[in-house]
């Protein structure tokens, strides 16, 4: 019998909330989260836990049928991918942020600064947007401390609970995006899967709508 194959971020803000939905609605994995592959005991479904970055190009490819996952990283990776549900955790801003002692009218001032993210699409399609132009530099992780070591006027990244940006004496000043967890699924998505997807989603709307 065909299983249902989910990819589910391996480690990171949102593994935990995303196993806690999965239990929610009555499945249960048999973990070990070392392990990179796991089965339902009471579902078809397999749980791949990969890293996030990764998981658009998986949807693509249809190696996994579906992923939770931050809409944030659809937006910067995986534009032709369908979102079935809002999961209504983990939710977060993509933001523009500068040193707090510098002053800030408009967009127009980013005007030929530098800018250091791990969101070059996203910001690029948000400078076109707004008729702006600037240098990125693409940083992977740690991206609110280039401004403190010269590297860049300003920075896009997540904000969430605003924590980093004040450990690093940095303000918000645009607010690009708005993110939260989804369920994404694959353009190769077989209808065996579909089916079994149909029945994985009936079971998370009761669940969402009691959480709310
Ligand atoms: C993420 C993100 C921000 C921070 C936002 O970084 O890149 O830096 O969390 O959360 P906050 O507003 O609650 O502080 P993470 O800690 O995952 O590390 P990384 O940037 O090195 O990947
Ligand atoms: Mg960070």
């Amino acid at each position: 019998m065909s299983k249902l194959k989910i990819a589910i971020q391996k480690s990171g803000r949102l593994n935990e909330d995303s196993m806690k939905i999965l239990k929610d609605v009555g499945i249960s994995i048999d973990n070990g989260k070392d392990q990179l592959k796991a089965s339902a005991k009471n579902f078809p479904l397999e749980v791949f836990y990969l890293r996030n970055g990764d998981i658009p190009q998986y949807l693509k490819d249809g190696v996994v049928d579906v992923a939770i996952i931050g809409e944030n990283v659809l937006v910067e990776k995986g534009q032709d991918i369908t979102i079935a549900e809002k999961l209504g955790f983990s939710s977060c801003k993509v933001s523009v942020a500068i040193p707090k002692g510098k002053s800030y009218n408009s967009i127009k001032d980013l005007e030929g600064k530098r800018i250091a993210t791990s969101y070059p699409n996203t910001v690029n399609q948000f400078l076109k947007d707004n008729n702006v132009n600037a240098n990125l530099h693409i940083i992977n992780g740690s991206v609110e401390i280039a401004p403190n070591i010269g590297l860049a006027d300003a920075i896009v990244d997540i904000v969430s609970s605003g924590s980093t940006l004040f450990k690093n004496n940095l303000k918000e000043v645009e607010v690009i995006l708005k993110s939260e967890a989804v369920l994404a699924v694959s353009p190769q998505i077989s209808s065996e899967n579909q089916a079994i997807l149909n029945k994985l989603q009936f079971r998370l709307q009761s669940v969402l709508k009691a959480r709310n």
